[in-house]
């Protein structure tokens, strides 16, 4: 089981939506996926079309790790049964793409002290889930104990970054946060790099950025880059996947996330997937 925390320490340069479109990949792969919210504005859980019925929050679940049962609170996504409908999901099982909800009550642990064994509560939880190929993890922005509690419970870190000075230098102090808990919680922690988001090819600013950042992080600067998407809101707010939105624009997105979902869990994976298409 593949666990990744898609981070970033500055807000709104595209967490959620690469959280959503790496979702909509696995679905359209038939990666059996579980998306944990861990911001406290659950974005993603808005995004991915839940409908809840009585099942505990990550927060709840967090508070009483040792003894809760995330795989009997996650809620599937609706996104399921819109694959099912347009024939999308492929032959063979049910797809699986469900949900461990965000709440408010999450904030409680992100403060900046959290202590090891605190830490260790999203990892306690996920010890005890099977069947998952991909757990996707959805950070708030910022360093803190939500953070760290995703990046001990992960094999790898994705950071996200739009080619702007802020989010470039936001970047490389994430990226030395990462080193530092590495060396002291989490040793096998592997960065799986960056993507840059909401790229204009027409500014020269971007461009500029882009060959900065490809300077700074060499081959961590993931490939392809994720173009800014001029009906990417109106996808959002309908609470579609990508994979499942007609139209040019959502294509080439979708083709985006699959390769950048085919970096993350290896190429074999994803093969049969593109043959049926
Ligand atoms: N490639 C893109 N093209 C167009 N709009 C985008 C793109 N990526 C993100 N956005 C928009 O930018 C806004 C912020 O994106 P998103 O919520 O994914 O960022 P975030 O890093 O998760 O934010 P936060 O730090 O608040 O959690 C959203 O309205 C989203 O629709
Ligand atoms: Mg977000």
């Amino acid at each position: 089981m593949q666990v990744v925390s898609i981070s970033s320490l500055k807000g709104g340069v595209g967490k959620t939506s690469v959280t959503l479109g790496l979702a909509s990949a696995a679905l359209a792969a038939g990666i059996p996926t579980l998306v944990v919210d861990l911001d406290p504005h659950a974005d993603a859980t808005t995004g991915l079309g839940v409908r809840a019925g009585g099942q505990l929050d990550i927060g709840r679940l967090l508070k009483n790790a040792r003894r809760a049962d995330l795989a009997a609170n996650t809620v599937p996504s609706g996104w399921v049964e819109t694959a099912i409908e347009q024939n999308l999901a492929g032959s063979g099982a049910k797809p699986v793409l469900d949900v461990a909800m965000g709440s408010a009550f999450s904030g409680i642990y992100d403060r900046p002290d959290l202590g090891r064994r605190d830490l260790r509560r999203l990892s306690m939880l996920l010890s005890r889930v099977t069947g998952y190929g991909l757990v996707l993890i959805d950070c708030p922005p910022s360093l803190n104990g939500l953070t760290r509690m995703a990046w001990t419970a992960s094999n790898r870190v994705l950071l996200v970054a739009e080619p702007g000075l802020f989010s470039v230098a936001g970047t490389e102090r994430t990226m030395r946060a990462i080193e530092l808990f590495k060396a002291e919680y989490a040793p096998g922690l592997q960065t799986a790099g960056i993507v840059a988001n909401r790229v204009r090819s027409s500014s020269n600013e971007h461009t500029f950025r882009l060959a900065e950042m490809k300077q700074m992080f060499n081959e961590l600067l993931l490939s392809p880059t994720i173009a800014e998407q001029a009906n990417w809101q109106q996808i959002q707010g309908a609470a579609h996947a990508v994979h499942h939105w007609p139209g040019e624009s959502a294509r080439q997105a979708s083709e985006y996330f699959d390769e950048l979902l085919r970096s993350l869990v290896g190429a074999g994976r994803l093969r049969s997937r593109v043959a049926r298409r």
